[in-house]
């Protein structure tokens, strides 16, 4: 096995275990849920659990690795960035917990800007609420199908002065940095993957730019350029 690979298998999962994070140890699987669930026998067929798996599979995988390549190679192609990171992962004790990752305010506001620029998805997602909302001098009444397209929520010059710009101070005297959100499985996932590689590698990342990884393609999920080759040093 790798080193890198040893290193993720060896701290992730006892850290995520060790906090309880899926409650009391209890493991999560969705094949059985879906199995086990009052679903009438036509929606568990093979092909149906198939496709829900390859649903959250892709979902799980393939995004999450989308925010983290773009926060590794913020991470690994601004010095600053490194050494203030490493600093403060310095200041956690060996044995550090996920807890104790979240406390990090360095950590999370580079999470929280790798998940600004890359939120998953590029097209307008639409929903709709019970209630009726307000905007402006409109009202917009409950039940209407509302679309709002994140990637460009989140790069509104108005409210992030140079957007594309990866910038994780822009987090740092902000509350909503990770905020609720870093309860989920993502945000265990980034704190542990990124504590757990930048104090103990350093990569030249060669053969790519910060545009490289702006959006190029609606794919639904976000279509970008970005192809390198990570380089251990
Ligand atoms: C950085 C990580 C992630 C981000 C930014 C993210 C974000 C999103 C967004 C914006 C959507 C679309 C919601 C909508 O349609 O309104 C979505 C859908 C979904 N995500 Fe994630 N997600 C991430 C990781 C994960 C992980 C780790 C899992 C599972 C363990 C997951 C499972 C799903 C599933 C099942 C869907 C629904 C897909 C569908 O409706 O076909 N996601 N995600």
């Amino acid at each position: 096995m790798s080193s890198i690979v040893k290193i993720l298998v060896l701290s992730c999962p006892s850290r995520l275990t060790a906090q309880g994070f899926f409650g009391a140890r209890r493991s999560i699987n969705l094949n059985r849920t879906l199995v086990h669930s009052d679903l009438p026998p036509s929606e568990k067929t093979f092909d149906r659990i198939r496709q829900e798996v390859s649903t959250v599979t892709g979902a799980a995988f393939e995004i999450t690795a989308s925010a983290l390549r773009v926060i590794m190679y913020h991470i690994y192609t601004n010095d600053k960035i490194f050494q203030r990171l490493n600093e403060e992962l310095a200041t956690v004790a060996m044995d550090y917990s996920l807890k104790q990752l979240e406390q990090l305010p360095y950590l999370t506001a580079v999470l929280t800007e790798g998940m600004r620029l890359s939120p998953a998805v590029a097209s307008r997602a639409a929903c709709t609420t019970n209630k009726d909302l307000f905007y402006k001098d409109w009202r917009i009444p409950a039940g209407t199908p509302v679309g709002m397209t994140t990637l460009l929520m989140n790069t509104d010059e108005s409210l992030y002065p140079d957007p594309t710009r990866f910038d994780p101070d822009r987090w740092l005297a902000s509350k909503t940095a990770g905020s609720e959100a870093r309860k989920s499985l993502v945000w265990a996932e980034m704190y542990l993957l990124i504590a757990a590689i930048v104090p103990k590698f350093r990569f030249n990342i060669e053969g790519a730019k910060a545009s490289d990884f702006e959006l190029e393609s609606d794919n639904f999920s976000i279509g970008t350029k970005a192809g390198c080759n990570l380089v251990v040093l």
